[in-house]
């Protein structure tokens, strides 16, 4: 093997790597030269072949040569692709475009209101307080003035529980009320809470009705506790979650544990009172029940009536989810479509 051969290998070498235009040629000129056919890789094999003092000569010279075609192919590796990425990928890749963001979780729009509800009313010096879902008849009926027998039972369709009735009769909730009870039986007034929760009625569904839905109980007892204040915090509660200036409207209603109760309405959203047919022409929407605490709820928490007095009220969860949120059925809450759930 002539040493001539070597230098020229060696120069041609060189040439073809700075010739090349992307990795694929780069990788064909390593082949032609170190891959396992490759031009010096042969002139390795065959040095066994040469005499001793010329086989450590061009040994040596061509692993030098070897070394060098390397070096240069990584050079120019670096300078093809400094990304590790072909020359045409690299065309396609704007490395200032920010990243693909992974797609995160998100609460559930109705937690989201929750959430919303609470932060308003902790604004006003209310505490969240939360209770059992799997109830008893005396918190949700009995200590809410609504004896057994009492026709007003019927209000709350119920899902009752087959259990041993020698301990008590359980139930699910009907509502967030019985919640107002456990929690003065253990704290003395002045007290101001609201009661987040999920209920059940025993109910045909439709697109306002569901087996399960969520309430917002709020209870407020002080020496002298009155409509007054009730009307101002809820007031304020609206205008804060429906983000506008609306009024109130309190009409006379009927729940056993209150009394006075009312039926509190809010000017309508959509038209601002003028009348349209989101509130059938009267300019008001309903929605919720409140009144002043009735004097046999104290007396079953066992505080005199005499000493305090408070409103309550309850409200949908869900219902003003679907006004904030102009959704139609209550039941796309809870069947778990993404395609709506994504949207919030
Ligand atoms: N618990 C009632 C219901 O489920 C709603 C309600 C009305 C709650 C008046 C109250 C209240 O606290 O004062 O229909």
């Amino acid at each position: 093997m002539a040493k001539i051969d070597l230098k020229i290998l060696k120069k041609r070498a060189q040439k073809e790597i700075k010739k090349t235009k992307d990795l694929k040629e780069l990788d064909q000129v390593f082949r032609k030269f170190l891959g396992k056919k490759g031009e010096l890789t042969q002139v390795l094999k065959s040095l066994g072949k040469l005499s001793k003092t010329r086989r450590i000569k061009i040994g040596k010279e061509a692993n030098e040569i070897k070394n060098f075609i390397k070096q240069k192919i990584e050079q120019r590796l670096k300078k093809l692709s400094p990304l590790g990425i072909s020359a045409k990928e690299e065309k396609l890749l704007d490395v200032t475009v920010p990243g693909k963001k992974p797609s995160l979780g998100h609460l559930h729009p109705l937690t989201q209101v929750k959430k919303e509800i609470e932060k308003i009313f902790q604004g006003l010096g209310f505490s969240i307080v939360e209770g059992p879902e799997i109830e008893t008849e005396w918190y949700n009926f009995d200590a809410l003035n609504i004896p057994k027998e009492h026709p007003a039972r019927d209000l709350w369709d119920t899902f009752w529980l087959q259990n041993n009735k020698k301990i008590q009769n359980l139930l699910l909730r009907t509502h967030t009320t019985p919640v107002d009870v456990r929690y003065m039986e253990k704290n003395n007034p002045p007290l101001r809470i609201i009661v987040p929760g999920r209920c059940f009625r025993h109910e045909a569904t439709d697109a306002s009705h569901d087996v399960q839905f969520y309430q917002v109980d709020g209870l407020m007892v002080g020496k002298d506790i009155s409509v007054a204040n009730f009307k101002a915090v809820i007031e304020n509660f609206f205008q804060e979650f429906f983000k506008r200036d609306l009024k109130i409207r309190m009409r006379p209603s009927f729940f056993p544990f209150t009394e006075p109760s009312f039926e509190i309405d809010i000017s309508c959203l959509v038209c601002q009172g003028k009348g349209c047919s989101a509130c059938s022409q009267t300019g008001w929407m309903e929605m919720m029940g409140a009144g002043m605490l009735h004097p046999n709820v104290f007396k079953a928490c066992k505080l005199n009536p005499k000493n305090w007095q408070g409103f309550a009220f309850g409200v949908g969860l869900d219902r003003l989810a679907m006004m904030k949120y102009k959704i139609g059925d209550i039941r796309l809450f809870y069947n778990g479509d993404l395609r709506v759930l994504e949207q919030f």
